[in-house]
């Protein structure tokens, strides 16, 4: 369980921006062990994360980490950012305050060509259709052969039914949209967690 003013902090961010925040509490330890399993940190150079909040998955990356790999962690909400900073001083982390959709152009802005692993909290479903394309794209061009990304759904938005500008409505499965993007695509459910949730794990 988080702390209380990790709990406050990401509440109140839910509250605020739920479209954003997209859950009411931080990951569980078990969503965060099940999302951390495959990915090879204990190789790993650079490592991207998509949405770290107040660091429940964050904490655990560094924690994995060699002493010379650099965790780049791409957060839009101010707050979150300013959580970050405070509480997880770390020389490998670096907290991008850009958008996950604009990874490619942040990444080669500081020389990165490849990453050996990427981790994604983004609430896919809630994301306009454009913006989490950009997101999953840029990763895919920058992820290792051998790499690993993993990425969490909460149950209940395993489906859903997106409106369109034109009125229709598009039927979205994180499964289908995950699966046009790289080769291999598994999943694991995580009870253990509010709400219960899917990691899905996709290789290249
Ligand atoms: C469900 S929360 C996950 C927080 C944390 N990783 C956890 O598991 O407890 C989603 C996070 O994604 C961030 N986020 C939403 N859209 C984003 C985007 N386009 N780029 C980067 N971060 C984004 C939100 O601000 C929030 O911190």
């Amino acid at each position: 369980m988080a702390e209380p003013r990790e709990l406050k902090t990401f509440s109140g961010e839910a509250l605020n921006n739920f479209q954003t925040t997209s859950a009411v509490v931080p990951s569980s330890r078990y969503l965060t062990r099940a999302m951390l399993a495959p990915l090879p940190l204990r190789r790993a150079r650079v490592v991207v994360e998509f949405g770290p909040g107040t660091g429940a998955i964050t904490r655990a990356l560094l924690e994995g980490l060699p002493a010379q790999a650099t965790l780049l962690s791409f957060e839009i909400n101010p707050r979150f950012r300013a959580y970050l900073e405070a509480n997880l001083p770390d020389p490998r982390l670096v907290v991008v305050a850009a958008g996950a959709e604009h990874a490619a152009e942040e990444l080669a802005r500081r020389g990165i060509r490849q990453v050996d692993a990427a981790v994604s909290s983004l609430g896919l479903t809630l994301m306009p259709d454009r913006q989490r394309q950009a997101a999953v794209r840029s990763l895919v061009s920058l992820l290792s052969p051998d790499g690993v990304f993993t990425q969490y759904q909460y149950l209940h938005g395993l489906l859903a039914y997106l409106q369109k500008t034109d009125g229709h409505f598009v039927r979205f499965t994180v499964n289908r949209f995950l699966k046009s993007y790289f080769s291999q695509v598994s999943r694991e459910v995580v009870w253990r967690n509010l709400p219960p949730a899917f990691v899905f794990i996709c290789q290249p």
